[in-house]
C-alpha cells in the first residue's frame, strides 16, 4: 500500500495508507482526515481538495489538466506553484511516499 504523508493545517503530521488507484482525496475522506473536504465527489468542480505538494514530488505527478488548472485558480487559499487537486492525483506505487500540505482552509 503507498504511503502519503500529510502535513495537516496548524502543523500535524500523518500518514495515510492509499489504496493503490484511488485518488489521494478519496484517501484523505475515507480517512476522515481534517483539511480535505471533497465536495464535488472528484469533479475537479469544488476546490476543496487542495493540496500543497512537497517540490521534489512535483515531477512525478500526471500533468495537470485544463480543469484542475481552472479550478485552482478558485481554491479558498491562494494558489501555490505547488498546487494541486487531490482529486486529480492517483495514488500509484510510484508515488509511495508523497510529502503533501493540506491549506489552511478549504472553504
Ligand atoms: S473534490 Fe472537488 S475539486 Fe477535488
Amino acid at each position: 500500500m503507498p504511503i502519503v504523508n500529510v502535513t495537516l493545517p496548524g502543523g500535524r503530521e500523518i500518514q495515510l495508507d492509499a489504496v493503490a488507484g484511488n485518488t489521494f482525496m478519496r484517501t484523505a475522506v475515507d480517512a476522515a482526515t481534517e483539511g480535505i473536504i471533497g465536495e464535488c465527489g472528484g469533479a475537479a468542480m469544488c476546490g476543496t481538495c487542495h493540496v500543497l505538494v512537497h517540490p521534489e514530488w512535483l515531477d512525478r505527478l500526471p500533468a495537470m489538466s485544463q480543469n484542475e488548472n481552472d479550478m485552482l485558480d478558485c481554491t479558498a487559499a491562494p494558489r501555490q506553484p505547488q498546487s494541486r487537486l487531490g482529486c486529480q492525483l492517483q495514488i500509484t506505487h510510484v508515488l509511495d511516499g508523497l510529502q503533501l500540505t493540506l491549506p489552511e482552509r478549504q472553504r
